[in-house]
């Protein structure tokens, strides 16, 4: 098997051990409290909700993933659904198609995984009062104890049409289950904050915030030397530690890069920058079809501002050494440019400054449109 993995959730041995992080999380859930996981994109906060509940003996986690939901209906099937995984398989989905009876579920088999999906009647679902069904079941269910409940991209919500009307009905319910532990994990670029942080919102200072930053280099760095290892490739930490710089210590980033390092080696060497080069040609290889197209949507002003943010950094955005770089007219031409940029995925701010969302994509950048 590859040793080196991403884009997936990673548990057991493909899991860098974070045990701060795990025993704070399990300490919260143990405590009946809830709590809002928050971190970047690919930094590992699904994969440490896995791997906290797989140390939990006799725990059981309802997890739903409510990534790309539309409606009060998707929330309630993918809430039930997650709810007919919790096992043993038949008595549990049994239940929850009972608990649901007003709304019609029907039951049916993921032929791929041959796992039981619910649906409920969209029809008799569209009004977010639906929801207070589906969480009175995960109340019944949850009932017996130990079993804690994830909602994952739970800023997703928002998108549902009467999104506020939602996070009301989901709060009142969940007030109502003080024994519950509810995770609340998103990613920061994505709203959930606001969610936890505005006085104007129902979830206003109702979870404890749980932060998951990159793996520190400490630990990452023997980890990723191990697996090199087992690939019978060294790899000197100066070399992993650029790996780190280069992908801003997103552990999804390291891992893609690391792969790519690994295909480009072969057993018995040592990995040196070289390597790393060829490694970096092949992850363009790769993606560079995407990049195009990616960039080719985009005005000629964004366009520069995109390639600018890559060569001269995102920090001094509306300097005029900036807007000359990215032959704008005005700092307002800047502005709107970047905030498409923001809009469609591309960049993101931290901490003031402008950074590219694929640390990849800002590599192939400049190898493709040098000064
Ligand atoms: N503890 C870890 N050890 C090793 N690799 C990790 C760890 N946590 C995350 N990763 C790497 O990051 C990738 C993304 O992990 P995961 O999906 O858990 O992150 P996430 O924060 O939930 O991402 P998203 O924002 O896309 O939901 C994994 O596929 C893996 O490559
Ligand atoms: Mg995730």
């Amino acid at each position: 098997m590859k040793p080196f993995r991403y884009g997936c959730v990673v548990t057991d041995d493909a899991f860098c051990p974070r045990p701060g992080l795990q025993k704070a999380l399990e300490g919260h859930i143990r405590d009946g409290q809830n709590v809002v996981l928050t971190g970047e994109r690919r930094t590992g906060k699904t994969s440490l909700i896995h791997e906290t509940c797989k140390g939990m003996k006799r725990w059981r986690m309802l997890y739903a993933d409510l990534l790309n939901i539309r409606t009060a209906a998707d929330f309630c099937n993918r809430v039930a659904t997650a709810a007919a995984h919790l096992g043993p398989a038949s008595s549990l989905a049994g239940k929850a198609l009972q608990f649901l009876s007003r709304l019609r579920p029907t039951l049916s088999l993921d032929p791929s995984s041959g796992m039981p999906v619910v649906s409920v009647d969209s029809a008799l679902a569209a009004d977010p009062r639906s929801m207070d069904d589906v969480m009175g079941m995960v109340g019944k269910l949850a009932a017996g104890g130990r079993t804690f409940v994830v909602f994952d991209e739970f800023q997703e919500i928002r998108r549902i049409p009467d999104w506020e009307q939602a996070l009301a009905v989901l709060r009142s319910r969940i007030q109502m289950l003080p024994e519950v532990c509810f995770v609340f994990s998103g990613s920061v670029r994505a709203d959930i904050v606001d969610i936890f942080t505005n006085p104007s919102s129902p979830f206003f200072k109702s979870a404890i915030a749980l932060t998951v930053g990159p793996v520190p280099d400490d630990d990452f760095a023997p980890f990723l030397t191990e697996r090199f290892a087992r690939g019978r490739r060294t790899v000197a930490r100066d070399l992993l530690d650029e790996i780190f710089d280069f992908t801003n210590r997103l552990p999804g980033d390291v891992q893609q890069f690391c792969s790519a390092v690994w295909n480009a080696t072969d057993p018995g060497t040592v990995v040196g920058r070289e390597d790393l080069k060829r490694a970096l040609s092949d992850i363009f290889a790769q993606e560079g079809g995407a990049f195009e197209i990616q960039t080719e949507r985009l005005t000629r002003f964004q366009f520069k501002a995109l390639v600018a943010v890559a060569r001269w950094g995102g920090k001094k955005v509306f300097s005029g050494e900036f807007i000359r770089h990215a032959e704008a007219p005005s700092a307002a031409t800047v502005a709107r440019a970047l905030k498409s940029l923001v809009g469609t995925g591309l960049l993101f701010v931290h901490e003031r400054e402008y950074r590219f969302f694929n640390p990849f994509l800002r590599a192939w950048l400049l190898a493709r449109f040098p000064i």
